[in-house]
């Protein structure tokens, strides 16, 4: 939800900015643009599109820059509201990525005194307010602006005047980059791996002043604070496409490894959450979007393997239901850790005395400060915009706290949960097998990238696989699709199957089988092409027009298995149709508005 990022120091500043906005691109690719000081002035490249069609002629190479990539909220994709912007006098210019909820006053307070604006954005009013703010110390009236701002913010600014970029956040996530020489600032780390490792995570509130020598940070009390300086053990090719065509892509091929990681050091010593400090009698997942969905899933591990009641809410709407006399512990699911929603959904949950869980991606991201405890999935940076291999590391995770949480409960054996482990051990194996056979898959997508609308079908803990399957297709493959649980189609949606209607129904031998069985009879009967996937039986053979039989796994682990198959069957369905996969329209990977 826009990317920002900025540098000071020696090397081609043009080309640095390019390279982290390029990193940053899935955050946001509306429109893209930089604002580079030089020779005591600022240049503005700016424009409406992706990074691949702009700049196309030299940008300055020296000394000190911040650059910008739009997802747009406030105006539409256009030149004119393009960031970086500039004040009257054209001596500042900013970037940020969030809203400013008094906008519309400060704006009208500014053009009062003179202040003439160029765009539609909320963000401009910042420029113009430090130009307002201006006495000759330009860190100070920084300060003093952003004192002014309600809402949620990352900013860099910089003045022709000064040799420093000066940064603020608040609930949109900002790094800085300490470098040799050099120090940078970005709203992703993947952005600045080019350059160093070493990071330094700000937290709300915080101001920070940023030279190729040394980094200041002030905390929301004025106060000069010490930030830690983290390593990250992520790669620049973690962050490259590595030969494969699309990011997505290689992020599939990599869940083997993903799950490899994500257990690794926990199966034999499970050290992340103490369950034993907590009273667990129920448990919400809260989350948006596919980390809903392996929410909906953790349900029925949860339920199976610790025998604790659970509920699954969407963070949008959890924070407006009635606040209830029970405080389950509740668990969020965040790849990045800065979805708006879901990190005020973790505010909520705090208010209402819950103990609280945050599982993420993202190192010190900013649902981590909200919760009592946080575990990491270890799945690397996710660049394509269709979350894939966190999806998966996320129901590991799910499996891991189900088996540590039933031990604590005293409803599970030593050897129940040992038996568990080992089929987790078997895992990126099976994975593995899946992504050998994607020609096969790919070839049955034909009649599926032919399709208007699309059914997903589940029952039990593949309904929400179904869910998740829909998803993928729809924001990648822009076909329309929808998930069912599978005894459901016949109480409405019935009425639009036809011989047009590809029905993706997902049948594993649980105790559902025999009705899912039935029910892919019935969407037979209407002559709509039934596409299995499951495990291997002869009844399914003969009822689908395509088929793909999974490696042999008990259901609870099947999941990991069947989504797989769905993500390689969007993803050359969108393939053939010739989509932007790793940046679909109107989208962005990390949504920091409500
Ligand atoms: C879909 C997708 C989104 C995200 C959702 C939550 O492929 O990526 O639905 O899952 O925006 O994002 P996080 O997990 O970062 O909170």
């Amino acid at each position: 939800m826009c990317g920002i990022v900025g540098y000071a120091g020696p090397k081609n500043v043009g080309d640095v900015l390019i390279r982290g906005l390029e990193r940053l691109e899935y955050r946001g690719y509306d429109s893209a643009g930089v604002a580079i000081r030089s020779d005591d002035e600022i240049y503005v490249q700016k424009k409406k599109g992706r990074i691949s069609d702009l700049f196309q002629g030299d940008l300055p190479t020296e000394s000190l820059g911040i650059g910008h990539t739009r997802w747009a909220t406030h105006g539409k994709p256009a030149d004119k509201n393009a960031h970086p912007f500039l004040d009257c006098q054209e001596n500042i210019s900013i970037v940020h990525n969030g809203i400013i909820d008094n906008f519309n006053s400060i704006r009208d307070e500014l053009t009062e005194k003179g202040h003439e604006f160029s765009s539609e954005t909320d963000s401009e009013i910042i420029a113009h307010l430090i130009e307002e703010n201006y006495d000759g110390d330009f860190l100070k009236s920084f300060k003093k602006t952003i004192r002014e701002l309600e809402g949620s913010y990352a900013v860099v600014a910089i003045h022709k005047g000064s040799d420093e970029l000066v940064v603020a956040r608040n609930q949109s996530p900002l790094v800085i980059g300490i470098g040799s020489g050099e120090n940078l600032v970005a709203s992703d780390a993947p952005a600045l791996l080019d350059y160093t490792k070493n990071i330094k995570y700000l937290q709300d509130g915080d101001i920070a002043r940023i030279t190729n020598q040394e980094v200041e940070i002030w905390d929301e009390d004025n106060t000069l604070v010490e930030r830690e300086t983290k390593r990250l053990n992520w790669d620049v090719e973690d962050a490259e496409k590595g030969g494969y065509e699309h990011f997505m892509l290689k992020e599939i091929f990599e869940q083997p490894k993903a799950i490899h990681d994500s257990l690794l050091g926990r199966l034999n010593n499970f050290e992340d959450v103490d369950f034993s400090k907590y009273d667990v009698d129920s448990v919400q997942f809260i989350a948006c979007g596919t980390s809903a969905h392996a929410g909906y899933v953790g349900r029925y591990i949860f339920e199976k393997i610790a025998k604790v009641p659970c509920t699954v809410e969407v963070s949008s709407e959890y924070r407006y239901t009635s606040s209830s006399e029970s405080s389950p512990f509740t668990i969020f699911f965040s790849q990045s850790g800065e979805t708006l929603d879901t990190v005020a959904a973790a505010r909520e949950a705090n208010r209402r005395g819950c103990d609280t869980l945050a599982v993420t991606n993202v190192l010190d991201s900013s649902i981590t400060r909200e919760v009592d405890e946080v575990i990491y999935t270890q799945a690397g940076p996710e660049i394509g915009v269709a979350a894939t291999k966190t999806f998966t590391t996320q129901v590991i995770i799910l499996y891991l706290l189900a088996i540590e949480l039933g031990l604590a409960r005293g409803v599970l054996s030593k050897d129940e949960a040992e038996n568990y482990k080992d089929e987790l051990r078997t895992l990126p194996r099976k994975v593995e097998r899946i992504l050998d056979d994607k020609e096969r898959i790919k070839k049955k997508t034909k009649r599926l990238a032919e399709a208007e609308d699309i059914f997903f079908v589940g029952r039990n803990i593949n309904y929400p696989v179904a869910l998740e399957g829909a998803l993928k297709l729809k924001e990648i493959a822009y076909i329309h699709a929808a998930g069912y649980p599978a005894g459901e189609l016949k109480h409405g949606p019935f009425a639009l199957l036809t011989e047009e209607t590809p029905v993706i129904a997902l049948a594993v031998r649980d105790q559902t089988f025999e009705k899912m069985l039935g029910n892919i009879g019935e969407i037979a009967a209407r002559d709509s092409p039934v596409f299995v996937v499951g495990d291997e039986n002869k009844e399914l053979k003969k009822l689908a027009d395509e088929r793909y039989f999974i490696p042999k796994v008990p259901p609870l682990f099947s999941p990991i298995l069947m989504n797989v198959v769905l993500q390689l069957t969007a993803y050359y369905t969108a393939y053939r149709l010739d989509r932007d996969i790793d940046k679909p329209r109107n989208l962005a990977k990390s949504v920091t508005v409500e």
